[in-house]
């Protein structure tokens, strides 16, 4: 893994959006894996500012969400749907038709990750995977336990990450207990993986998936195995890093 620390979130939302930006540019109709909840944010603004200022076509791209829950219809205040819309989607010229999730209220929940796994494949897979790390070491929303070659399909949310998300809910209760989410086994087939993280309640999460052994129970460790993987962190969520000076230092030295 490539590991990248930074001063700040908007700077994470700069060196992510660049790395997305390159890709576009030398590829108009890459496929996006796209993942929701806050670390992504900066980097969607970017994004959405350099489609603005400089010209950056979402045209010909198509995009998979990582997840979603299962109950909540498309246009639900809380579902992945409608935060990508929100927060990306509606922003630049996307077409809606080329932005594809779960579908959280499909009567065959088993039959829509299969369906959901093969549409990956027949877009020709997926380039770059934006994804978030979950206080619980999940990606996706693969929990801990979660096979490491899993495809697309349903899991139940641990208590820990109701709790995390509770907050786009009006209570944790309000937190589907299920969800439909991209496997590892998915992830790991991307192109590249790019990771973001910030903030301290990120710090052991970082260095379990980093630094520790790859392990189901901590889903992130997995990506250990993917020959492309760019972690973009900020200080806060690199603090417990073993090795921190010493990518500081990589970084620095990389070649432009
Ligand atoms: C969201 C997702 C999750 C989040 C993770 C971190 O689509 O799949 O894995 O990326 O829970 O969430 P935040 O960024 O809100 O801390």
């Amino acid at each position: 893994m490539e590991i990248v620390i930074l001063a700040s979130a908007s700077e994470i939302g700069v060196v992510g959006a660049e790395i997305i930006e390159r890709l576009i540019r030398g590829r108009p109709n890459a496929v996006l894996g796209l993942a929701t909840g806050s670390s992504p944010l900066d980097v969607y603004r970017d994004l959405i500012r350099r489609h603005r200022d400089g010209g950056l076509s979402f045209r010909a791209v198509t995009s998979f969400l990582v997840d979603e829950y299962v109950g909540l219809s498309p246009d639900h205040p809380s579902s992945y749907r409608r935060y990508i819309n929100e927060h990306f989607a509606t922003h630049v010229d996307l077409p809606q038709a080329q932005l594809h999730g779960p579908n959280g209220l499909a009567e065959d929940l088993i039959g829509e990750g299969e369906r959901y796994e093969s549409a990956i494949q027949a877009a020709g897979g997926v380039d770059l995977q934006l994804l978030g790390l979950g206080t619980n070491g999940h990606i996706g929303f693969n929990e801990p336990g979660s096979s490491l070659q899993s495809c697309t399909r349903v899991k139940t949310l641990t208590a820990q990450t109701r709790l995390d998300n509770a907050r786009y809910f009006s209570s944790v209760d309000e937190v589907p207990a299920h969800v439909l989410t991209q496997g590892i086994g998915t992830i790991l087939r991307a192109r590249h993986v790019l990771l973001v993280a910030v903030g301290e309640a990120k710090a052991e999460p970082v260095a379990r998936a980093v630094e520790g052994p790859v392990t189901a129970m901590v889903p992130g460790s997995a990506l250990q195995l993917h020959p492309r993987v760019t972690a973009l962190v900020d200080e806060a969520a690199a603090s417990r890093l073993q090795l921190a000076q010493y990518y500081r230092d990589t970084y620095a030295a990389k070649p432009s």
